[in-house]
């Protein structure tokens, strides 16, 4: 688990983390949401310790980071993979070696030991031997990525830290990481923590969901809630577009039989006409009575 209490950053007078708190549980994902420049970024650094947070606390299982000793941060950090944006692999190493980085360093395993960890992992995020000795120039855009999720657990950590990860990914490919990401959580009984802007992801991953917004925690919830949701600024970050707005209508009427009320006429109009309903002044759903209604013998 990993706890953030009134988290604050600023650069010079700056604030761009305004007292965030939020509570990450185990074998789940933890999704940080947000437009750009929201403090994405800021936080995970923050919380990985590449950036010293400006007052508050990362509680790593009860352990605050920020103020622990050297010695003891190391003993964290051992625990923490990441997968940075873009991947950020080693251009003049192969796969193999890539995802070997990490034991080279942290470890003092005999090759054969490494060599085996590394197919391991690499069979794990489904990439085939043949592709080992390749360079990161050589393979495709979504293999990159499976190689960078290789390397990231290859240390098998208990926490996992993805920023953008589906950034210049297809929304097939994007789908495929998505997938092993949320399954690595669930099997390793990680704390993951991803960043991301895709809402694809929100939708079929999102355990947990935070909403950044102008660096303060706005909304959380799981990605049922997040469809339910009233509140304007999660909204309009979300259902930019008018027809998923419009689907998020249509999803709130399933759900509670109701139709929401910020649901202007037009879209009420609408849903009656296509779905062949009323709606009462109180948004709820009467019987049909218009139209196709089968005639009495
Ligand atoms: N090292 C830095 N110095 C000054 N400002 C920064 C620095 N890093 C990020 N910022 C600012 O912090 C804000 C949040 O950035 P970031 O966390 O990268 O956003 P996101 O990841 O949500 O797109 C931005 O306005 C950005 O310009
Ligand atoms: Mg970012």
């Amino acid at each position: 688990m990993i706890e953030l209490k009134d988290l604050k950053k600023s650069f010079e007078d700056k604030a761009v983390l305004k007292g965030v708190s939020i509570v990450m549980n185990d074998g789940k994902c933890n999704l940080i949401i947000g437009s750009s420049g929201s403090g994405k970024t800021v936080l995970m650094k923050c919380m990985v310790g590449l950036l010293k947070p400006t007052s508050g606390n990362v509680l790593y299982d009860g352990a605050d980071f920020v103020n622990l000793n050297d010695k003891e941060q190391k003993a964290i950090r051992e625990k923490i993979g990441m997968l940075f944006q873009g991947g950020a692999l080693f251009d003049s190493q192969t796969v193999e070696q890539n995802v070997m980085f990490p034991l080279d360093m942290f470890t003092t395993d005999k090759y054969s030991k490494k060599r085996e960890r590394v197919k391991q992992v690499l069979d794990r995020v489904q990439l085939k031997e043949d592709a080992y000795k390749k360079f990161p120039s050589e393979i495709s855009g979504g293999m990159q990525k499976r190689v960078a999720l290789a390397r990231a657990i290859v240390l098998n950590p208990k926490y996992l830290f993805c920023d953008e990860p589906n950034s210049g990914l297809d929304p097939q490919t994007s789908m495929v990481i998505d997938k092993l990401i949320h399954e690595i959580t669930r099997e390793y009984d990680m704390t993951t923590i991803v960043n991301t802007h895709d809402m694809n992801s929100v939708m079929e991953i999102g355990d947990h969901i935070i909403y950044m917004h102008q660096g303060e925690k706005e909304w959380e919830g799981n990605n049922k809630e997040i469809i339910l949701s009233d509140n304007e600024k999660l909204n309009g970050f979300i259902f930019a577009s008018e027809f998923l707005r419009d689907a998020k209508a249509m999803r709130t009427i399933q759900e509670t039989g109701k139709i929401p009320e910020n649901v202007q006429g037009g879209i009420k109009d609408a849903i009656e006409e296509k779905f062949n309903i009323d709606i009462d002044k109180d948004g709820h759903i009467g019987s049909p009575t218009k139209g196709n209604v089968p005639p009495k013998e």
